[in-house]
């Protein structure tokens, strides 16, 4: 090809480009908006709406932690950190994580900003365009999505429902669990059902990612929020892994701490990783905040006792709702063993995002509706408990005047007969 004829090509290329629409890449535009805003964004503009559609409590953050950032803003703690957070941070995190965990360095800990960011950045480390990565679902919506937006292929191992709640096949998700599978996500307790992966599973599925070299990507970022037992925390991936080997971590400061709005999480990764993780942080965000990070320093310094009575808070919360809940007739709902939510069976839920809408036109009561966690929740609606009994009374007494008024399977419009 003559140099003339290729300049001829190269502008008849760059004039097709500007003539097609404006439009981001095709993976981008193939990403499911969420339902939970599709949801809330009806709501904006309705009066007096009781918000139960996200996943945080209507309490603000403990005093102390924000007399931290407050402390740290007055000292001048606005600039640029290391990539991977402040030392005092790091130092802090290993040894929480330590004394939950075991044995845990702060060459092992990096400080993100908040919990969705490290799950973008765990999943930049190890999965790109047209790698296979396994979930289990019904899962929060971004875990599905994230490895999409960089390219990969998402198949899901779904929980099931049933007399004891939500339950692991864990045959299912052993084999799903192929050969040439790059990465498994697991988010235990769980978003939206509350399921806990037991240890002799998280032991099983470890054993699988071992043997045929599979990445584990963990999102604990409510082992707090876990009423087994009198255990503090739920069981975790970093129980039985060794610190070198191909598990990543994922946490949060927005669900121990009440710190939702400050968006500051971490990563407990194998340290060989974080060279690598520095440069992932340095092109997304470059650091968490340092304000932040020193307010993150005061939470897992002297949070304890905050975190216990939170979680105590919760659990009656939890069993006040299920109690309240279990007195309509026509409502399937158990208690959960962690996190903050009762995803729960109702009338009219099968078609859950139209349910949903229409108890927030009609009812001004915000539920998050179930298909939002992929098609194995629709059937379900997902509530938050995180609030005080008289908030959760109002909503129930809501719930109750509405599926009153739309007797059996008309709920969903609302309107036909
Ligand atoms: C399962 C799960 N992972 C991660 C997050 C991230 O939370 P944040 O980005 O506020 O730390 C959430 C938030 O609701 C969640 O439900």
């Amino acid at each position: 090809m003559s140099e003339s004829e290729g300049a001829v090509i190269s502008e008849l290329g760059a004039r097709a480009s500007a003539q097609s629409a404006p439009n981001a890449r095709e993976a981008v535009r193939a990403l499911r908006p969420s339902q939970i805003r599709e949801v809330a964004n009806a709501g904006f503009g309705v009066p007096d709406v009781l918000p139960f559609w996200f996943g945080e409590s209507n309490q603000v953050t403990p005093q102390f932690i924000r007399d931290a950032a407050s402390r740290a803003l007055a000292d001048g703690a606005t600039f640029y950190t290391h990539n991977l957070g402040v030392a005092p941070l790091r130092e802090a995190l290993a040894a929480y994580v330590g004394k939950l965990h075991g044995a845990t360095r702060p060459a092992e800990i990096a400080v993100t900003s908040a919990g969705v960011n490290a799950l973008m950045l765990a999943t930049q480390l190890v999965a790109g365009a047209g790698d296979r990565v396994v979930a289990v679902t019904p899962l929060w919506p971004n875990l599905v999505e994230i490895p999409k937006i960089l390219g990969a292929t998402v198949e899901t191992v779904a929980l099931t429902y049933g007399a004891d709640g939500w339950t692991l096949d864990l045959d299912r998700l052993l084999a799903a669990l192929t050969p040439g599978t790059r990465m498994l996500m697991v988010n235990s307790p769980n978003n939206p059902t509350g399921w806990v992966m037991t240890r002799e599973q998280q032991q099983a599925v470890l054993d699988r990612c071992r043997q045929l070299g599979i990445w584990l990507v963990a999102d604990e970022v409510y082992e707090r929020l876990y009423y087994g037992n009198d255990a503090t925390v739920a069981p975790s991936f970093l129980d039985l892994a060794n610190r070198d080997e191909r598990v990543i971590a994922v946490n949060s400061f927005s669900k121990a701490w009440l710190m939702t709005g400050w968006r500051l999480g971490w990563i407990v990764a194998p340290e060989r990783l974080m060279e690598d993780l520095a440069k992932l942080v340095e092109y997304n965000t470059s650091c968490a905040p340092s304000f932040v990070q020193m307010a993150g320093i005061a939470a897992v310094k002297d949070g304890e006792q905050f975190t216990r009575s939170l979680v105590a808070d919760l659990r009656a919360s939890r069993d006040y709702l299920v109690t309240a809940l279990q007195r309509i007739p026509g409502i399937d709902v158990r208690a959960p063993a962690g996190a903050m939510y009762l995803f729960f069976r109702l009338p009219g839920a099968d078609r859950s995002l139209e349910l949903c809408k229409a108890l927030v036109r009609e009812s001004a009561l915000g539920l998050a509706p179930g298909s939002a966690f992929g098609p194995e929740g629709e059937g379900f609606v997902r509530w938050c408990y995180a609030c005080d009994t008289a908030r959760l009374d109002a909503g129930v007494a809501r719930l109750r005047a509405f599926m009153e008024a739309h007797p059996a399977s008309s709920h969903a419009t609302g309107h036909r007969g």
